[in-house]
């Protein structure tokens, strides 16, 4: 048995800095990103629940990713908001491990989400005359329900396997949320199997598969534009994709740069500043994007500030 071994009932989440001028602006800059993001997340859904307009497959899966969005962001980065008030860094061993499952699933979930939405464009483009058929209410519903069901599945053997883990070397996560990595680091059971199962899991499954469906379907989607004649035709047929494109390119280059960064400077901790940006931008990007560069979100948007208007 292991000397150290008592029964863990919180953990301290060191958050990104000590440093109290570094705390102000991180706080600053969190608050205003948090803000953005559930702003820019709840107005998306609100208009795609309220507007018929919108009752289409695509933003069916749009009002999906907001709500993991919105979800994920919260998780993230509620510690460093909380804590910079009441200076309480503690997380009871639950919420610890709760926190750890449900950033896990959503992150799976997203990728999910984007994978299903490049079907969704590949029908659209490659065969829109049957698009109505393909993607009718029960294969949204179908496809939506697989990548809750899976996103919340896939992470379940590491994450139970973490919580079989009774002896941690310390109770400091070095993170600014419980994520799986530093809890792993802080263990001083045998992580190599959970290392490897992670490895498979996370990286081959979650993450590697997700990507080659999508550049799959992106494959037969530059195909089918390629061999549109008309100008016009080919412009409009990337335009459908682009927004889609954009939220595609954007995660996975965070994702991508998030392995390949090296940990240059241990004070500075460069790589938990690096995943604050990831985790914090892509959830307040995604409505942005969808919002900014898209006709039917913009129109809708003007119907409702106008209706709005009348009521007051
Ligand atoms: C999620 O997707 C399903 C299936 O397309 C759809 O029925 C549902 O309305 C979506 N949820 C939101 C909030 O948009």
């Amino acid at each position: 048995m292991h000397g150290n071994q008592t029964v863990i009932k919180y953990f301290i989440v060191k958050g990104i800095s000590d440093v109290p001028e570094i705390q102000i602006i991180i706080f600053l800059m969190v608050l205003i990103i948090y803000l953005i993001t559930l702003g820019g997340n709840i107005t998306i859904f609100l208009l795609i629940c309220l507007d018929y307009h919108l009752h289409t497959p695509m933003y069916g899966f749009l009002g999906n990713l907001s709500i993991v969005d919105m979800s994920c962001s919260t998780i993230t980065l509620h510690k460093i908001l909380t804590s910079f008030i009441s200076h309480d860094k503690t997380v009871s061993y639950f919420s610890c491990m709760a926190q750890m499952y449900m950033f896990g699933s959503l992150t799976g979930h997203e990728l999910l989400i984007l994978t299903a939405m490049s079907y969704d464009r590949y029908v659209a483009i490659c065969n829109p005359l049957r698009y109505h058929f393909v993607m009718n209410t029960r294969t949204c519903v179908l496809l939506m329900g697989v990548c809750w069901l899976v996103g919340f599945l896939q992470v379940f053997p590491p994450c139970a396997i973490l919580y079989s883990f009774s002896c941690y070397s310390s109770i400091e996560v070095n993170h600014f949320f419980c994520d799986i990595i530093p809890l792993m680091k802080i263990s001083c059971d045998d992580t190599s199997f959970l290392e490897l199962l992670f490895l498979i899991e996370g990286v081959v499954l979650l993450n590697l598969t997700p990507f080659v469906l999508t550049f799959i379907s992106y494959i037969f989607i530059i195909v089918a534009i390629l061999k549109i004649h008309s100008h016009h035709g080919r412009r409009k047929a990337f335009y459908t994709c682009s927004s889609h494109l954009t939220v595609v390119i954007m995660l996975y280059t965070t994702l991508v740069s998030q392995y390949l960064t090296p940990n240059l400077n241990s004070t500075l901790d460069s790589k938990k500043l690096f995943a604050l940006v990831n985790t914090a931008a892509v959830p307040m990007l995604n409505p942005l994007i969808y919002s900014l560069k898209n006709k039917d979100v913009k129109q809708s948007l003007k119907r409702s500030l106008g209706k709005i208007k009348l009521i007051i």
